[in-house]
């Protein structure tokens, strides 16, 4: 068989995506954000998303197939994210692409949002290795997986006991005065910063709790530390040094994510990281990992910026291993799940 054609679409959250992959290679990748529209209140309003979702679907899709020089009838498979995210957003997506593919008589996936985000990585850095461990860190997720084969198997090896650090960022930034999302601003102003100005707790790494969780993240404790810290010096009416709140914050959180899943490595014998999820847009985030992973022989796999936050080519990508798999498309009545679990790859 030669590589499928897979459309990808997305809507999980503020991003109305579409893409088509052919095999290992993207043919085309079209996004449309709401994330504007959002920005005044200060996170991501699911009515005002759906709604715009319900706007951007069609031209979206129809540019990627255009962008394709393709129509419906040239994909061998059509993929969507089922899941987790915003119900209403994955309802607007989901629906579209079922009405799609009942229309033009092609194959469905309902795949895992977050997996797309590893999956994302084989267009620039090809299949995976048959056994790798994968970090995953967006605005709702931190977690480590272990992906035995990416169309098939895929266990938890630890996960985030409260917040997720791209969640423990926005919170931070909103105090810091940043408009939604926060993380790029925090990004920003770390690089002008001290990351040593400030001790930022370090959740599960210590003591008693980090060798019961050595694979487990807890962000929870950095955001009130952080957040005391601010309010603190606000509350006596003196200036808060915004760029080594950053910088500290950002280090701190970065120091966490690297060990842990460097440790994750040695456990399952990995020498590959793959890593993926809007957070891992973060420069603090990505220098540290490629250090850490040069000194310790580990090859790590970081997408360029465009492809870490949401996008179609991630769920199309996704939808072209299922396929190759052989995978048995999902029934056309599938549902939406928005708290889909990561072991879970498609409905
Ligand atoms: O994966 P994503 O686009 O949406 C979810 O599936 O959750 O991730 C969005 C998250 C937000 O929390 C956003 O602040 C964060 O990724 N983010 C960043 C950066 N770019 C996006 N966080 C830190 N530094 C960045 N450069
Ligand atoms: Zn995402």
């Amino acid at each position: 068989m030669s590589a499928p054609v897979v459309l990808g679409i997305e809507s999980t959250c503020d991003e109305t995506a579409a893409a088509v992959v052919c095999g290992h290679s993207l043919i085309s990748n079209v996004v449309a954000s709401s994330m504007n529209e959002h920005a005044r209140y200060g996170g991501v309003i699911p009515e005002i998303a759906s709604r715009a979702h319900a706007e951007a679907f069609v031209p979206v899709v129809s540019q990627a197939l255009a962008d394709a020089n393709m129509d419906i009838a040239d994909v061998d498979a059509i993929a969507v994210s089922a899941g987790p995210g915003l119900a209403g957003c994955l309802a607007v997506g989901v629906s579209g692409a079922k009405s799609l593919a009942l229309a033009a008589n092609k194959p469905i996936y309902g795949i895992n949002h977050v997996i797309g985000h590893i999956a994302v990585t084989q267009l620039q850095f090809g299949a995976f290795p048959q056994d790798t461990l994968a970090l995953i860190v967006s605005g709702g997720h931190t977690s480590l997986l272990h992906v035995q084969d990416v169309a098939r198997k895929i266990d938890v090896v630890g996960t985030t006991l409260d917040d997720a650090a791209g969640e423990c960022f926005d919170k931070i930034a909103r105090i810091l005065g940043f408009p939604y999302p926060g993380g790029p601003h925090i990004d920003k102003h770390a690089q002008a910063g001290d990351p040593h100005a400030i001790r930022v707790p370090q959740g599960l790494t210590q003591g008693k709790a980090g060798a019961q969780h050595p694979y487990d993240f807890s962000f929870s404790g950095v955001k009130t530390a952080v957040a005391r810290w601010v309010e603190g010096l606000q509350a006596q009416g003196q200036p808060v040094p915004v760029d080594d709140v950053c910088a500290s914050l950002a280090d701190s959180v970065a120091s966490v994510l690297t060990n842990k899943a460097m440790a994750a490595c040695d456990l399952y014998g990995s020498s590959t990281l793959i890593v993926g999820g809007g957070f891992t847009a973060n420069s603090q985030l990505r220098d540290k990992l490629v250090a850490t992973g040069k000194e310790r022989g580990i090859e790590v796999r970081i997408p360029q910026r465009q492809l870490c936050t949401d996008n179609g080519a991630m769920v199309a990508m996704l939808g072209s291993n299922l396929v190759e798999a052989g995978v048995r498309p999902s029934a056309l009545d599938f549902p939406i799940n928005s708290a889909m679990p990561l072991s879970q790859i498609c409905m």
